[in-house]
């Protein structure tokens, strides 16, 4: 049971767009010190828009996202410092190599104690080879940009980190080193909110797991309810459950 106040926590969270497009609708939901939640959901669910919200690229329409007791769109800058942001297609600079990249975006979030030495230990930290820490960008593939990406928001070493779907760029070995690495951030009492369609992941790494559609959290449940449930037939379940109610 969470005893302490959630580091993420979305009350009554809603984002309408123009012509009437709910995004999301009313979400609850929390994330503590030391825990991991993954939202799965088909594409256009809400999963982004939840993300875009914590960290106040948009404005809700009503209710409130909050972090670290900050909420976003009341106080934008001081709820930024924070948490850090992995997004799903990582941006960063093709001319820079990986190390220089790190050092700039580093420096952007004001951290300008960091040495070298730092930045190629969470390099190897995240799974890129020694090789590649002093390559330009430009020739690195999707999941390499992702490792980066990852670095980046270690390096921020916010209470809370926001991943969505980090995993879509990389191989399966990188792919099971990365959910080792998100526990080592959650022993480190890191708060996780992941994005994700790899559902064998999130059974394996989180504590908690909800599933959205068309804006709506249609199911959550944590690891322990979730011990011998085939979470792919939920979703499953999930999903057809919607299309019925809708056709
Ligand atoms: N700027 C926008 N203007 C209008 N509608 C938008 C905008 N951004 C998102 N939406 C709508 O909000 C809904 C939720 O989109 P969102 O990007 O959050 O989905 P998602 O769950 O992240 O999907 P995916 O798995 O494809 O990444 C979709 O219906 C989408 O069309
Ligand atoms: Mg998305």
């Amino acid at each position: 049971m969470q005893t302490t106040s959630p580091v993420l926590e979305a009350i009554n969270l809603t984002k309408t767009y123009d012509y009437h497009v709910t995004a999301l609708d009313n979400l609850n939901l929390s994330v503590g010190r030391g825990e991991i939640y993954s939202l799965l959901g088909g594409n256009g669910a809400g999963k982004t828009t939840t993300m875009n919200l914590f960290l106040n690229f948009i404005e809700p329409s009503s209710g409130k996202a909050i972090v670290n007791g900050v909420v976003t769109h009341e106080e934008p800058i001081k709820a930024k410092q924070y948490v850090a942001f992995v997004s799903e297609n990582v941006q960063l600079y093709g001319q820079f190599t990986a190390v220089q990249n790190l050092d700039f975006f580093t420096r952007i979030g004001g951290n300008t104690h960091y040495t070298q030495r730092d930045y190629e230990q969470v390099l190897l930290r995240v799974g890129l080879q020694k090789e590649a820490h002093h390559r330009k960008l430009s020739g690195f593939s999707k999941g390499m940009r992702q490792k980066c990406g990852i670095a980046i928001a270690i390096l921020k070493n916010t209470p809370a980190i926001l991943l969505d779907e980090p995993t879509s760029g990389l191989d399966p070995k990188a792919g099971n080193e990365f959910s080792r690495l998100l526990a080592e951030l959650r022993d480190e009492g890191k708060a996780i909110l992941m994005s994700t369609h790899d559902i064998f992941r999130a059974k394996e790494i989180s504590d908690t797991v909800g599933i959205m559609n068309q804006g709506k959290l249609v199911m959550q449940k944590s690891a322990e309810e979730l011990k011998g449930e085939n979470l792919e037939s939920l979703y499953l379940h999930f999903m057809a459950g919607y299309m019925e109610e809708t056709a």
